[in-house]
């Protein structure tokens, strides 16, 4: 059932516009709270976010994302034995069928790799039969299966695109590290490997997020995981959404230098472009991952020799944050960080698709388990009802 807005709704919902019917319109169902998760809680009171109850951080200090992909479908960090089991499942898992790769292969090299991902999960759940409104009662393997598999189709279809060999994924490796080896051919120096593994943790969970929340509608109907997951990427690929650590990359490269950064933001302002990479639904006063991920990107400008991106960044949040007071976001320091790894800028959302399979999983999980359909009301402003002409009188 439908609770009741806990909270004032955000600047744009503040005035909710009167419709037919004197119903309150929430666009974009800004401030409205419509179920309950145990999963994560977003506080933007205290710019805090926690995963069943740990802060990200913390996580990101002292845990893996294995660990944490654990603690977000069960509720609690797992200890060795556990880890180890889950470890020794999820690498089980990772090898593609040869029709799978077949399809793969078959994908224009000009596709966007967030188009192949969502179709190469697509052609995931058609291999499993009879779906028929069944209990989800293998879920938890789906999930494992999904977690395993999505980095080996990302990483074949970056290798296609190149004209290069594809590298099989390797079960001595960590997610991070087996990745990165199936993108790169070799695992890059420990401080990168722990930068990409901090950012799949960063990413991997945000409550109601409009792609978490896609996939919840899609569950919400009763169809499969494998659709709700289809749903969360498509909705994950927009700019204002995932995409946006894409946008922030193409921005840094438009603006070139530092030295060009202040003009480039004051012609934005100007003719009111979006500067992306900063503001949030929910987060008005910053984004508590952003120091951890900005700590990564620190590091990997060291390893690179190379300070450019974050000095033309500095400058746009000074800029953006004593004048305006919209703070970046997460896909701020995420975009350039994933560049100076030396990823392609088209591979980030999908690098997100890969962490955000445990949140959406989790949410897919917890939605089935207290279902109900989600079905919210409109208020028509259309045309009175009338009467039809007849076409040889129109
Ligand atoms: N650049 C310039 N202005 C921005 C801005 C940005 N990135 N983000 C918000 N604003 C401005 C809006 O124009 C609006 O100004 P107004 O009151 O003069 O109209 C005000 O801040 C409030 O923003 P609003 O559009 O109501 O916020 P929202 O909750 O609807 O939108 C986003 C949130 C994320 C869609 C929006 O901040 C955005 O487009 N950001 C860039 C894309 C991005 O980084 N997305 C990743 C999100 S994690």
């Amino acid at each position: 059932m439908a609770i009741a807005p806990k909270r004032k709704p955000a600047k744009a919902a503040a005035k909710p516009k009167r419709g037919a019917n004197e119903l309150h319109i929430f666009k974009g169902l800004d401030g409205v709270t419509v179920d309950e998760t145990a999963i994560s809680k977003v506080m933007p009171e205290t710019n805090s976010l926690t995963y069943r109850g740990y802060a990200v951080q913390d996580l990101c200090a002292a845990c893996s994302f294995e660990e944490v992909a654990y603690l977000l479908w069960n509720g609690e960090l797992p200890d060795k034995k556990q880890l180890a089991a889950f470890k020794r499942d999820e690498r089980k898992r990772r090898e593609l069928s040869k029709d799978h790769m077949a399809v793969i292969r078959k994908f224009p090299k000009s596709a966007h790799p967030m188009d192949t991902i969502r179709t190469s999960v697509s052609y995931l759940g058609t291999t499993e039969v009879a779906w028929g409104g069944e209990p989800p009662a293998n879920d938890r393997r789906r999930a494992m299966d999904l977690l395993a598999k999505i980095p080996t189709m990302i990483a074949a279809d970056y290798r296609l695109r190149k004209g290069k060999r594809v590298i099989a994924p390797r079960g001595d490796l960590s997610i991070s590290e087996n990745f990165l080896n199936m993108c790169f051919g070799s695992v890059p120096p420990r401080e990168v490997v722990r930068a990409f593994d901090i950012s799949l943790i960063l990413y991997a969970e945000h409550s109601f997020n409009a792609s978490t929340f896609a996939s919840r509608v899609i569950t919400s109907t009763r169809a499969d995981m494998y659709s709700a997951v289809v749903g969360g990427i498509g909705a994950l690929k927009g700019p204002l959404h995932g995409g946006a650590n894409e946008a922030v990359m193409h921005m840094l490269l438009e603006i070139g230098t530092p030295k060009k950064a202040e003009a480039w933001l004051r012609r934005a302002f100007k003719t009111k472009r979006v500067v992306m990479g900063f503001g949030h639904r929910v987060y008005k006063w910053g984004d508590s991952r952003v120091p951890t991920m900005r700590n990564c990107l620190e590091d990997l400008a060291a390893w690179k020799g190379d300070r450019t991106w974050i000095e033309i960044e500095d400058v746009l949040e000074n800029i953006m944050v004593t004048e305006k007071a919209i703070h970046p976001n997460l896909d701020y320091p995420a975009g350039p960080a994933y560049y100076l790894m030396g990823f392609d800028i088209d591979m980030y959302t999908p690098i997100f698709v890969m962490s955000r399979i445990t949140g959406w999983t989790a949410h897919i999980m917890e939605q089935d388990s207290a279902n109900r359909l989600i079905r919210p009301l409109s208020a028509y402003s259309g045309v009175a009802q009338r009467d039809i002409i007849p076409v040889a009188k129109r």
